[in-house]
């Protein structure tokens, strides 16, 4: 049997604060295999920004279990953790605040390549997401949001990672832009084979990248699915509820 990429096993993650405490990620489980793309919708609040810096193990779980290529990962520490953290790599909804404001571009995909040993030149990182050389030189307030993503994206990519996880990256662009960069996604899906975790409010954007789609409330993965099945047929009165937001 082969290990999926992913798999998550009963996750709980909480936050405490002085006066309550707030379960996010309520017993979480499913999987991604290699080449897979999932995607995560759900109403604001409802643990998909949790779950996603979690399984990258930007926080630690209260319970349960990570397990990335099969190696559980659920309980390392920052050290062991390192050299796996090219294997996973995230993209953010706002990329200008992802990029270090006194770094040039070229300076920002240069850092992590090395620190990982990775020799690629930073042009050619650059014309795999469609950006000209001489972005490089640029500060990413220079940039367009959409170029900036770009950016972002080639940053993850510089490193091979198995998995992408992308967190409303393409929440906050103009409609064409967004289509740019989500056929990117795609075009990058296809040529490299990674796979992706991408969350959207957007259940249109879902349906055009995803082929599985899990659906979450309140902590809790309602449902998960192959796309086409989510859509024609779902489970649960709450994505019912969500899919009549939509017009198709
Ligand atoms: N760092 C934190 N400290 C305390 N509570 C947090 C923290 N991050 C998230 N929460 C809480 O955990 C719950 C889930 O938040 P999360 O950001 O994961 O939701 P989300 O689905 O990503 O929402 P959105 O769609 O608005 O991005 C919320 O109740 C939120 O207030
Ligand atoms: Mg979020």
């Amino acid at each position: 049997m082969t290990e999926p990429l992913l798999r998550l096993e009963e996750l709980v993650v909480e936050f405490a604060d002085p006066h309550r405490r707030v379960r996010a990620v309520d017993g979480v489980s499913l999987e991604i295999g290699a080449g897979d793309i999932l995607g995560l919708v759900g109403e604001s609040g409802s643990g998909k920004t949790t779950l996603a810096k979690t399984v990258l193990r930007l926080y630690r779980p209260h319970s349960g279990r990570i397990l990335l290529q099969g190696r559980d990962i659920t309980h390392l520490g920052e050290a062991a953790l390192r050299p796996l953290r090219r294997h996973a790599q995230m993209v953010f909804q706002d990329p200008l605040s992802s990029f270090n404001p006194r770094h040039t571009i070229g300076r920002a995909l240069a850092i992590p390549m090395r620190l990982h040993g990775v020799a690629r030149p930073v042009p050619d990182v650059l014309a795999d997401v469609g950006l000209p050389a001489g972005f490089a030189d640029r500060y990413p307030h220079q940039l367009s949001g959409g170029q900036l993503q770009r950016a972002a994206i080639g940053r993850a990519l510089s490193l091979s990672p198995a998995l992408i996880v992308a967190d409303e990256a393409v929440s906050k662009l103009d409609v064409s832009v967004r289509a740019q960069i989500l056929n990117l996604l795609r075009r990058v899906h296809a040529e490299r084979g990674v796979s992706l975790l991408f969350i959207t409010h957007d259940l249109h954007v879902a349906r055009f990248l995803c082929h599985r789609i899990g659906v979450m409330r309140a902590g809790r993965l309602l449902e998960i699915g192959p796309t086409a099945q989510v859509f024609a047929s779902p489970a649960h009165e709450y994505t019912r509820t969500l899919l009549g937001t939509i017009v198709t």
